[in-house]
């Protein structure tokens, strides 16, 4: 079967790149990323393109005179590049309806936390001032409104004692870069469909095991 090609959009360190990249070696793997797009010419994610023989353009939003004109010069990119599947791993512009209604479920996006808690940025920090006991990360479908849309895949951490924001997010980090590749798999698969605001996965098989924090016998 033909590989869903992926444009991945990125602002900065790309490590949600790199976990794709390396999922996309694996040739059972049913994705290729075709085209890298920073909005930033010194991303280090560009690096990890060109690294992995992947084509990377560099569309600096700050060369348009508005949200729309360097949307337009996105969309014109990803389709010239044949994608079928647009990912935003750490893309850090906010994105017109116009753009999410044109790649509607064909957008996907990563947030680090456990949507719909704690949208926009700081997650981390917010997660621990308010005291929460998990944290997390999501891959969404993409709609108008920031951090929100049908949930495709999730993962949960603990929140420890003396956790900083940093301390956090890197725990956070680690789940992310597991749960990007399969929330992208399973749309390569056929298997995700949008039924109002949900994805419906076919034939999931969900970790029967709770994550508790404290621990009961703590
Ligand atoms: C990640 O934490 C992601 O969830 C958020 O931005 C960060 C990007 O990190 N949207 P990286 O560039 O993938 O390393």
């Amino acid at each position: 079967m033909a590989r869903l090609k992926l444009a991945v959009l990125i602002s900065g360190r790309g490590s949600n790149l790199q976990a794709l990249i390396d999922a996309c070696r694996d040739a059972a793997y049913p994705a290729e990323i075709v085209l890298v797009i920073s909005n930033e010419a010194d991303a280090l994610g560009l690096e990890r393109a060109k690294a992995a023989g992947i084509p990377t353009r560099v569309v600096p939003h700050r060369d348009f005179p508005d949200r729309p004109a360097f949307e337009t010069a996105l969309t014109a990119a990803i389709e010239t590049s044949g994608a079928g599947l647009v990912c935003l791993a750490g893309f850090m512009r906010m994105l017109t309806d116009g753009f999410a209604n044109r790649w509607r479920d064909k957008l996907v996006n990563i947030h680090p936390s456990l949507l719909p808690a704690f949208k926009g940025l700081d997650t981390h920090a917010r997660a621990i001032a308010a005291g929460v006991r998990i944290a997390g990360c999501t891959v969404h479908f993409v709609r108008p409104a920031m951090d929100e849309g049908p949930i495709i895949a999730q993962a949960a951490v603990p929140v420890l004692p003396g956790d900083d924001a940093a301390i956090l997010a890197a725990r956070v980090l680690a789940q992310e870069h597991i749960i990007f590749p399969v929330a992208v798999r399973l749309i390569a698969e056929g298997r995700i469909k949008v039924v109002g605001e949900r994805a419906e996965i076919a034939g999931v098989s969900a970790h029967r095991g709770a994550l508790v924090n404290p621990a009961p016998d703590g």
